[in-house]
């Protein structure tokens, strides 16, 4: 289990890091620069703990790691990940692994598009590990106690899916006002464009668990809406049209109606709208022959595939 370490853990966390170091590092540390028990255990009683997560088995804590932003960066968009540990004894079954995922899983919803870590060069072990995973040489970094250390930098840009939240509303109802105007511009009048005020709205009435967005590089890409075995709605950014967005979104959208118990999934959108049409006929959605019109002069068309 990985959950948010807390200062009860601190003694625990200082002996396996201690171990960790005494194990890994017994030819490149000198002996008098090995971090202490209690040098560890101050720092995780005294210092921050934010970003910080533990790996528990069996009701002990077998591994640590810390995520934050980098101090050095400027602009905020860096992160960091440091201090990633395993209890030699709790090595080879994976769990560092599971808890760098973790780490990177949190930079990314901390909305960081790259993050660095540092490891010591001779740590041909660790280098290993984390360039299987996509970690990049960046050059050197400072010396540690006369230690040559390497930087690593990995990019975050991949697209994260997550459920929309209260805090979001305001940029999701920009966003659909940004994408009507793109693509509905030619056959939807400018009197019946929405507004941010009435989408807003809209979206404060949306229950939790029913919508989901898209984020690229901290930025929201595209939305998605499920209700009642129909895709409700499902929207990309202009600035995102073309990438794989869309296409993402809307197999989400699928596999939460599949997960929920439902066979069959319907949807609606303009008849002029080719290419959202197109998008899910590339999905495998074919029109079942139920039209409506939404606006004088303006159809929509119904999809219905099979889940
Ligand atoms: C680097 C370190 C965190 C790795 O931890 P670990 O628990 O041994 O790592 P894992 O077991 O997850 O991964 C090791 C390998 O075993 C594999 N593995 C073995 N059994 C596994 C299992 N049951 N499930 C998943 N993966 C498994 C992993 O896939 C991985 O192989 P890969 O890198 O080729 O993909 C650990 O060696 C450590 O604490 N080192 C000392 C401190 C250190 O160097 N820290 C980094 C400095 S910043």
């Amino acid at each position: 289990m990985i959950r948010p370490a807390g200062r009860a853990d601190a003694r625990a966390i200082a002996e396996l890091e201690v171990r960790a170091w005494r194990w890994a590092f017994v030819d490149v540390v000198p002996d008098g620069d090995m971090p202490t028990i209690e040098a560890r255990e101050a720092r995780w009683t005294g210092g921050a703990l934010d970003g910080a997560f533990v790996a528990e088995v069996e009701g002990r804590i077998a591994g640590v790691v810390q995520i934050g932003p980098e101090p050095a960066e400027v602009d905020g968009a860096v992160g960091r990940l440091r201090g990633l540990y395993v209890d030699p004894a709790a090595q080879g079954a994976g769990l560092g692994a599971a808890l760098h995922d973790h780490a990177v899983q949190a930079l990314r919803a901390s909305g960081f598009g790259s993050a660095i870590l540092e490891v010591f060069t001779a740590n041909g072990h660790a280098r290993g590990f984390y360039e299987r995973r996509g970690w990049e040489p960046a050059g050197e970094a400072q010396e540690w106690a006369g230690v040559p250390s390497i930087r690593y930098r990995l990019s975050l840009g991949g697209m994260t899916i997550r459920l929309v939240k209260a805090g979001d509303v305001h940029a999701i109802a920009a966003l659909q006002v940004r994408a009507w105007r793109a693509e509905y511009a030619g056959f939807v009048d400018e009197a019946d464009m929405p507004t941010i005020a009435d989408r807003t709205g809209l979206w404060n009435g949306v229950r939790p668990g029913e919508a989901w967005l898209a984020e690229q590089d901290g930025s929201i890409a595209g939305v998605v809406g499920v209700a009642e075995g129909e895709i409700g709605i499902l929207h990309v950014d202009p600035a995102f049209r073309d990438s794989e967005v869309g296409s993402a979104l809307l197999g989400h959208a699928e596999g939460v109606l599949r997960d929920r118990g439902h066979t069959m999934a319907l949807l609606w959108t303009f008849r002029e709208n080719a290419a959202s049409r197109a998008l899910y006929e590339r999905h495998g959605w074919t029109l079942d022959g139920a039209e409506q019109e939404r606006s004088p002069g303006v159809s929509e068309v119904r999809y219905r595939r099979a889940l």
